[in-house]
């Protein structure tokens, strides 16, 4: 299939490219670098021997958008997203703006152009603060902390209503839990500008000597070692995922939710030990207050998406701390 993938220079978008690469189909990215660079598709054709097709542009761009998905498109995967939950506080129209505008004007694109397949990227963070673990498919949608995470919930209400509109859509909604690691070659990999906010990068930085230390968001949660839980999954396992979505309800019209996870979670310190063992280098970290917002634990019921789409993951902690570990102090950057 030729498939647009927004926003397919970034962190998970640039990994599914290669996995779209190598599974046979026809990547075509489009993404305006808003937060990536450029050089990424050429490392993709690095490492798969095929330099993507590529487009600058923006999804809010209706009318580039409606003539990129006429030539030929047969599916997207929608990653074209501003993900930062602090900005998405200080500055809400932004991310109302580009996440559900961009959305509305993708989708509509789409579907002049007579394409009527999605695989969105959605987010764990549309559960709230889960009220049973593992979470499953079947839970009802949370209240979300953040303007980010509401426009999460927004755009998978988009996608429900769009469906009862035009039965002909066929939308796996895929929720993410934690996506972490590199691309086992170290040749792409997250690449957050400033400060990082999620654990891993930051631990990252901590090792490679950027940054001082960890700060560790409480240690007082209801968890074996009382600091918070999270499902970290490896974003090559994520990116085989979304594969394995479109290839399975390409013909199967309907909105089909799935968790991606391990269905495991492991706490901030145990993280911060593998990442100590992936790197050989000591992480001081320091335990200070709660981050608002966050939830205790986070991990995902994944039967639906091994039955249903085949899938599991292959990649463990140790694995995505090598990974990404690789990456941070390697060449090519
Ligand atoms: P990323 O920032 O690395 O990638 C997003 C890409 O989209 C970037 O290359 C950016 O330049 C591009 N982009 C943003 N707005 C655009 C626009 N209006 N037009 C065109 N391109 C645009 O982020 P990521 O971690 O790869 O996340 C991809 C998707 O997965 C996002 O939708 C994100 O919300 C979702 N997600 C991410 C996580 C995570 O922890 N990384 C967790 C759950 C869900
Ligand atoms: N943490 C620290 N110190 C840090 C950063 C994080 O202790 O410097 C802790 C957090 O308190 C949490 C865990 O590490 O317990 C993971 O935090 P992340 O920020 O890495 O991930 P979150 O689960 O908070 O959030 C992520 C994405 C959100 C997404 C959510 C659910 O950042 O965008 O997963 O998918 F919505």
């Amino acid at each position: 299939m030729r498939v647009l993938v927004s926003g397919g220079v970034g962190f998970i978008g640039s990994h599914t490219v290669v996995a779209l690469i190598e599974a046979g189909h026809e990547p075509v990215i489009v993404d305006n670098l808003s937060n990536s660079d450029e050089s990424v598709v050429g490392r993709i054709g690095e490492i798969t021997g095929h330099v993507p097709e590529f487009h600058k542009a923006d999804v809010r761009d209706v009318e580039s958008m409606t003539e990129l998905a006429g030539a030929g498109i047969d599916a997207c995967i929608h990653f074209a997203a501003l993900k930062a939950v602090g900005e998405s506080v200080a500055d809400p129209m932004k991310y109302y703006d580009n996440n559900v505008g961009g959305t509305i004007a993708l989708l509509s694109a789409l579907e002049s152009a007579g394409v009527t397949r999605l695989v969105f990227s959605s987010s764990a963070t549309v559960y709230g603060d889960p009220e049973k673990l593992p979470l499953t498919e079947s839970m009802p949608i949370g209240v979300a902390t953040n303007p980010y995470g509401w426009t999460k919930i927004m755009m998978e209400q988009v996608l429900r209503d769009l469906h009862v509109a035009n039965e002909e859509w066929s939308i796996p909604i895929l929720r993410y839990f934690n996506p972490v690691g590199a691309h086992p070659s170290g040749m792409i990999g997250e690449d957050p500008q400033g400060i990082p906010n999620n654990l891993m990068p930051y631990v990252a930085k901590v090792a490679a000597g950027e940054l001082d230390h960890v700060r560790v968001f409480g240690a007082d949660y209801p968890t074996p070692d009382g600091t918070g839980v999270r499902d970290y999954i490896h974003v090559v396992d994520l990116a085989v995922g979304h594969i394995r979505a479109l290839d399975v309800h390409s013909d199967d019209p309907g909105v089909h939710v799935y968790n991606l996870g391990t269905g495991r979670g492991h706490s901030v310190l145990e993280l911060i030990k593998a990442y100590e063992e992936a790197s050989g280098r000591k992480i001081p970290y320091e335990i200070v207050e709660r981050r608002p917002g966050d939830v205790a634990a986070s991990f995902a019921d994944v039967q639906k998406a091994y039955s249903d789409l085949g899938w599991s993951t292959e990649f463990g902690l140790a694995d995505m701390c090598a990974h990404s570990w690789k990456w941070v102090s390697g060449a090519p950057r």
